[in-house]
């Protein structure tokens, strides 16, 4: 399973802890910076993320910035990625299972790294349901008027 990770300044510190918490559990993980706590903006490593994301069918995605909104507003607008931002594991398990999340976004600075290992964790072990036809059928529905 491919995993790319990307932040920006705000998040750069968790997203690394995550890194290493995953490679360390034997995760493969692509890590796609940043590196420092230089000022960069939010939407650009959102979307060398989404295109890793979208190239690899199967692959997951996770950004971190400050609070996970800006990076989830900038996921969303690629046709392809269903995106979410998650505070806590209920909402990690439900992303997958009735919505079928391929990135997770989380804030640097408003989760502690423990709570963003166990969302981390609960995301990639949920599959999604897809033997549920409603499920299904709203996840096709996301793409909308706009994606066909
Ligand atoms: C950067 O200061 C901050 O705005 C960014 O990390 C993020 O929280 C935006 O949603």
């Amino acid at each position: 399973m491919n995993l790319y990770f990307g932040s920006d300044h705000g998040g750069y510190k968790m997203k690394g802890a995550l890194v290493d918490y995953l490679k360390e559990a034997g995760h493969e993980v692509v890590d796609l910076g940043v590196f420092t706590d230089g000022s960069v903006d939010y939407p650009d490593i959102a979307r060398e993320v989404c295109e890793k994301v979208i190239e690899n069918p199967g692959a997951f995605g996770f950004l971190v910035c400050g609070t996970g909104i800006g990076m989830q507003m900038s996921a969303n607008k690629f046709k392809g990625i269903r995106s979410t931002v998650a505070t806590d594991e209920h909402m990690a398990e439900m992303s997958r299972k009735h919505n079928n999340a391929n990135v997770l976004t989380l804030g640097g600075r408003t989760t502690d790294l423990e709570k963003a290992k166990a969302i981390v964790d609960k995301f990639l072990a949920t599959d999604f349901e897809a033997s549920e036809e409603r499920h299904v059928r709203r996840v096709e529905k996301i793409e909308g008027p706009l994606g066909g």
